[in-house]
């Protein structure tokens, strides 16, 4: 211990000379390549979303997406506090931040943006929590028809429920009708659910219910389009075309291909009969004009009092042109919504 420890305190009085220099020494083996970092947690699986190249392509998609520009001008109606939460980025915003809009409304309205959708990651951690692509919400939803249901989109196919993002605004805002004292309803101003039903048309309700028909209703939330597909499994698939899938939200052949062999159609949705609901909804659309409840350019005529199943059939046949997915949404559903709705005004 005394000898180690007193080198320690040699100290050199004066420069060494340096000798020549010795010959370079052999080559060391080659290191082993580093992983991608493209299943771990690193810089690079960050890249991979983050990148200006990759951002790119998602501008674009959206671009010519209707939550870009809306051809029915309708993002220009969210300064109105009714509106906001719908059809306003900053009512968004607030609504899923607060529960509420601006009650004064806003100056500016404008279309729902990335900043709407996406906020902040709640984990890093992707290989235990999954990646929820740093969405705003991802909360069940629970309807403004009926404060005693709520959906939520969670299955395999999605498995941290994006799709809830979805439900938030594309629910309808009206309920069906009930009859009054007299057993008849009346038709309003604006009748019909609003035009974006279609998570509730997803999962089987918010049509009118008309008793007494031949065609039974499925109950709610059971048919395959909701239990294992969803609106970001068929809206935001990957793209055939380039103007399909991702941030398009254009439907994607991709998504169907999953479980259908080739893209069906809303003509492949028949009756027992084989008669299809395309050709059902001529059917009842000729009957209701002929009622008097629809015009002859299709749209409803507000302000009469009818018989509840005349209203009902009225509504149903709204129904499906606001889901505007001609019943692929769910198809047994919507051919029960029209079948009964035909036989109540025959
Ligand atoms: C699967 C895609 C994806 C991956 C992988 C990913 N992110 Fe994100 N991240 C997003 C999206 C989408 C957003 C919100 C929209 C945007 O900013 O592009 C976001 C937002 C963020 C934000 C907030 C941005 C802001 O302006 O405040 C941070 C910080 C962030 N990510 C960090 C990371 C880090 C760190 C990693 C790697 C550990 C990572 N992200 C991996 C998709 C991803
Ligand atoms: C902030 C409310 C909001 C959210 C959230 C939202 N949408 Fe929309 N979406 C709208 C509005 C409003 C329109 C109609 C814009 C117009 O045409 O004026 C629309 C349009 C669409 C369209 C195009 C319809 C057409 O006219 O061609 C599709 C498809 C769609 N949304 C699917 C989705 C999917 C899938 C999600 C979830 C990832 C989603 N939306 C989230 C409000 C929203
Ligand atoms: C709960 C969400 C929600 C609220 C609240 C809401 N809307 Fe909508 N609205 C939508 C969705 C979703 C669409 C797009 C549906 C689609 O493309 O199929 C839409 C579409 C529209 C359209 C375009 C459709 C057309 O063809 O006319 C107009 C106009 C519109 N809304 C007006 C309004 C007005 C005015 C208010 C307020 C009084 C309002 N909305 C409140 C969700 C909402
Ligand atoms: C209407 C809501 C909505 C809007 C608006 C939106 N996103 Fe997304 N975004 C989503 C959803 C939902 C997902 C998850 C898709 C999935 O689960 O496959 C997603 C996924 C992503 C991802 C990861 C997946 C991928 O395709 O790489 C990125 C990055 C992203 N968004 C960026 C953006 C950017 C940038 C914008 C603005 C141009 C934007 N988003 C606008 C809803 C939205
Ligand atoms: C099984 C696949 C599937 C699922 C799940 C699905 N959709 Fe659709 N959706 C479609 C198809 C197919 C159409 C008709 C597309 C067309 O006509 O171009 C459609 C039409 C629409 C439209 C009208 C688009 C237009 O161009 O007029 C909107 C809006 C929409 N869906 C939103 C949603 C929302 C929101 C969800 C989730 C609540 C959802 N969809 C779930 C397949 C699906
Ligand atoms: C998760 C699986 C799944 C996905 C994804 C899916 N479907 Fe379906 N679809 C079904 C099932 C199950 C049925 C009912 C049984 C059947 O007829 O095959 C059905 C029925 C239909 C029907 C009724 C007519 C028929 O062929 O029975 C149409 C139309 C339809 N789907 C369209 C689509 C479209 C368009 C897409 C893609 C945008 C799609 N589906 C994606 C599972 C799926």
């Amino acid at each position: 211990m005394i000898l180690a420890s007193s080198l320690m305190f040699i100290q050199c009085t004066s420069d060494p000379i340096p000798g020549t220099a010795g010959i370079d020494g052999i080559d060391g083996t080659n290191g082993l390549d580093g992983s991608d970092g493209l299943d771990g947690v690193g810089v690079q699986e960050c890249v991979t979303c983050h990148s200006d190249s990759h951002r790119d392509a998602i501008y674009d998609a959206y671009a010519i997406s209707n939550h870009a520009v809306g051809p029915d001008g309708s993002w220009a109606k969210g300064t109105s506090a009714g509106c906001a939460q719908c059809h306003n980025n900053e009512g968004f915003i607030d609504f899923q931040e607060t529960g509420a809009v601006n009650p004064a409304g806003y100056a500016v309205s404008n279309p729902i943006t990335c900043t709407g959708c996406h906020n902040t990651h709640r984990s890093f951690d992707f290989a235990n929590d999954g990646n929820d692509y740093a969405l705003r919400t991802l909360e069940p939803v629970t309807l403004i028809i009926d404060g005693t249901y709520t959906i939520d989109s969670k299955n395999a196919s999605d498995l941290l429920g994006t799709s809830n993002t979805c439900v938030n605004c594309h629910q309808p805002r009206t309920a069906a009708p009930t009859p009054d004292v007299d057993g008849n309803a009346k038709i309003g101003s604006h009748f019909g659910p609003h035009h974006g039903p279609q998570s509730t048309m997803l999962e089987g309700l918010g049509g009118a219910v008309i008793l007494g028909g031949s065609t039974s209703y499925p109950g709610a939330g059971t048919f395959s389009h909701k239990t294992e597909a969803s609106c970001v499994a068929c809206h935001m698939g990957a793209p055939a075309t380039a103007e399909d899938g991702g941030h398009t939200w254009n439907t994607t052949e991709n998504a169907c291909l999953n479980c259908h062999t080739s893209e069906p159609e809303s003509s492949d949705i028949k009756n027992a009969s084989g008669v299809t609901l395309d050709e059902l909804r001529v059917t009842l659309l000729a009957l209701l004009q002929a009622k008097g409840t629809v015009d002859v350019d299709g749209n409803v005529i507000e302000g009469g009092t009818w018989p509840l199943k005349v209203v009902q059939a009225t509504w149903n046949y709204a129904y499906l042109n606001e889901d505007r997915s001609n019943g692929i949404h769910n198809p047994e559903y919507a051919l029960a919504l029209v079948q009964n709705a035909i036989e109540a005004v025959q």
